[in-house]
């Protein structure tokens, strides 16, 4: 391949390219690999055979056919098997990489040339370096005269030397130039050193001292073996407790993780990884026996850790410390494993008692106990499910439509497949929303203000969001800073009959309701009265067909001197129009997104999202009820204004009229209940 004018790109950006491409992933998905021990098994693409001889090697990253000898890198298989040139073949791999190809100058300036090659021969140079540093801290760990405090600290620890060993498990010693003695002899070597971070330059007096001192050094390998980085360790309590490499071309925290490479010397068939926080817990449980435990580097788990992961095995289980940022870390896990979650594969969570982190708790319950909490991990979806419904109320409906807004996303994030069939089967059960109304959910979600609990936006109602609705009573939409009010906050009819007293308005109806309180409730009673008005708002904002029955709008409601009988008479008239336009009843949603331009909606998006404490299922009756009780409010307002008048009367003529008046409005509040009676 060198003579496809290799130079047109440049060598770093192809060792980065190969560092970030794994060989066994560019071949799988073009020619199905088999696992065989420590490599993969195929039957070999370039030449015609029965029985596989095309092996793959991913710790070299390397194919290779004992049948017909073709062999080479990723780049290579490329080129080989579909004919590509060599920059194709780069682009190719770049893309699905995510890296661009730099575009380069044809013709190259030698300088430009030179300043290549000489990357290219820093990484090697780094390498190089790395693993003597390596091999330099491992000896000082036999040799070094203060070794004693350094090898006490492990076993202090737990630790055997066999295990150190296994982990090249090392000791920086006291000192500012150990390495750079050691290694540094050149400028070269030093600039390097520099470079990779095992030596620091003072900008002020550009002195250099090693990075790392007086500490326990942890070599972080990638899956080649190769060291890239290390983690130090105080002896003491001192501070930093960790210091870690810093970020280089060659080291990529996000991408790496401690232990892993550890873990396939000891198994090359693993079936499942645990992810632990720390060097030590990973060394520790190796200790025990617990061979497949890796340690992201003081980082969150990443995308391309998961990647990793799910290409070696289809199992992952993360062990966190049970404190708050334990969960926290368990918690953004779940959320960056939802679009790896596919069929057969599993992830699960194991949160430690507080205060215990993997390496205190299989030093001090032992490898058993520790294996019977890794397999009892609580699954993926059940992890989900109580995270999501933490505090929830699920009798509450209101919760339930916010479980169903906050989880819907999640899952339509998942791969297809039996695993979200089943998630969402499960959260059909939990919400008692069908999964029709659940899948648009998502389309509600999308709006960048739902989960601004700040917003003061009112989104309308998503029609399609509830209309199937599998409850007896139709819910609203929820996920909105309106809906935000504490679980039971509504009382049935009785409350509302005791609770609401008309002089407690009769001077001042409109402005019964404090302004700042515009959704309607009145808060000195804890949010939980509701005056016939909202009531009867409520019932039709659920059933609509209940408003068949007042296509004459009852008179009452229009000259009752009180806001939410105004807005009941408006919800009428906005059922006559929909239902006309509409040619059948209309479904709440279509009603209730007819009322969302509405000043009111947010007070009546409220309404209609409680539920009722009453067991009757008689709406038109408690419908009715309620109109009837606006009706004597009504009648309590004309007697108030009659009084009034009566009081204020100057002339005779006056007081007879308002006399008169007083007597009609008696006959007719008999009427009335003479009426209520019989039905
Ligand atoms: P912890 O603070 O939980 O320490 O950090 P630990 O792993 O239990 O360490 P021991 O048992 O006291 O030795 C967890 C991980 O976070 C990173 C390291 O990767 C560490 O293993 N870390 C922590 C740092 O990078 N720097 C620090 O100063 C502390
Ligand atoms: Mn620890």
């Amino acid at each position: 391949m060198s003579a496809q004018t290799p130079q047109r790109i440049p060598q770093d950006f192809i060792d980065t390219l190969l560092d970030r491409t794994d060989i066994v992933d560019v071949i799988d998905s073009r020619v199905k690999l088999k696992r065989s021990g420590r490599n993969y098994t195929a039957c070999c693409p370039f030449h015609k055979e029965k029985t596989p001889s095309f092996s793959v090697a991913p710790d070299k990253q390397f194919y290779y056919c004992f049948g017909c000898g073709a062999g080479g890198n990723a780049i290579g298989f490329l080129m080989e098997l579909e004919h590509l040139s060599f920059p194709e073949a780069v682009e190719e791999l770049a893309r699905k990489a995510g890296m661009d190809v730099p575009k380069q100058d044809q013709n190259l300036s030698p300088a430009a040339i030179a300043a290549q090659q000489a990357k290219t021969q820093a990484r090697n140079q780094a390498y190089d370096l790395l693993e003597q540093a390596n091999a330099y801290y491992q000896k000082q760990l036999r040799q070094h005269p203060q070794r004693k405090q350094a090898v006490s600290y492990l076993q202090g620890r737990g630790l055997s030397g066999q295990i150190a060993q296994r982990f090249g498990i090392g000791f920086a010693p006291t000192g500012w130039q150990n390495l750079l003695d050691n290694l540094g002899s050149t400028e070269s070597a030093k600039n390097a050193l520099i470079d990779i971070g095992m030596a620091v330059k003072k900008p002020d007096n550009d002195r250099v001292y090693d990075f790392f001192r007086e500490r326990i050094m942890f070599p972080i390998r990638n899956s080649k073996g190769k060291v890239i980085a290390f983690g130090g360790r105080v002896l003491g309590d001192g501070k930093p407790k960790y210091l870690n490499s810093p970020e280089s071309a060659i080291f990529h925290k996000e991408k790496e993780l401690y232990g892993l490479y550890e873990a396939r010397q000891h198994n090359r068939d693993l079936k499942r990884l645990l992810v632990v926080e720390g060097y030590m817990d990973v060394v520790a449980l190796a200790q025990h026996q617990i061979h497949f435990a890796v340690a992201t580097l003081g980082t969150a788990t990443s995308q391309f850790h998961l990647e990793r992961i799910f290409k070696m095995v289809s199992e992952v289980i993360f062990c966190f410390d049970g404190d708050a940022a334990g969960i926290k870390a368990a918690v953004r896990a779940m959320h960056t494993c939802v679009p790896f979650m596919t069929d057969g594969r599993q992830a699960r969570f194991l949160l430690l008692p507080q205060g215990e982190d993997p390496d205190t708790m299989v030093r001090k319950h032992g490898s058993e106990t520790l294996t019977e909490l890794i397999a009892n991990a609580t699954p993926f979806s059940e992890f989900l499910f109580q995270h999501f419904s933490h505090d929830l109320d699920s009798h509450n409906l209101e919760h339930r439509a916010k479980l169903a807004t906050d989880m819907m996303p999640v899952i339509q994030a998942m791969p297809k497949g039996l695993m979200r069939s089943m998630m969402l089967s499960k959260l059909e059960d939990h919400t008692g929303l069908n999964q029709d109304t659940l899948a648009q959910l998502t389309a509600v979600s999308d709006k960048p203000d739902i989960d601004n609990k700040e917003s003061s936006a009112q989104p309308k109602p998503d029609q399609s969001t509830l209309a199937n609705s599998k409850d007896a009573e139709e819910p609203v939409a929820a996920g909105n800073s309106e809906t935000d009010l504490p679980p039971d906050y509504v009382l049935n009819d009785q409350t509302w009959a005791t609770e609401y007293h008309p002089e407690h308005n009769q001077h001042s109806p409109t402005n019964s309701h404090q302004p700042s309180h515009d959704h309607g409730f009145d808060h000195r009673h804890g949010s939980r009265v509701q005056n016939p008005a909202q009531a009867a708002i409520r019932l039709i904002l659920r059933h609509p067909g209940l408003a068949e029955a007042y296509t004459e709008i009852p008179e009452h409601l229009r000259y009752l001197r009180m806001h939410d009988a105004s807005i009941l008479v408006q919800l009428l008239e906005i059922c006559q129009q929909v239902q006309s336009q509409l040619q059948r009843v209309p479904q709440a949603v279509e009603l209730q997104s007819e009322c969302a331009d509405l000043e009111a909606w947010p007070m009546m998006r409220n309404l209609a999202s409680l539920e009722s404490l009453t067991v009757t299922t008689d709406h038109s009756s408690q419908l009715q009820e309620a109109i009837d009780k606006l009706h004597h409010h009504y009648f309590d307002q004309r007697f108030d204004d009659l009084s009034q008048t009566l009081r204020n009367a100057t002339s005779d003529e006056h007081i007879n009229t308002a006399k008169q008046q007083l007597k009609i409005l008696l006959g007719e509040k008999e009427t009335l209940q003479k009426q209520q009676k019989s039905r």
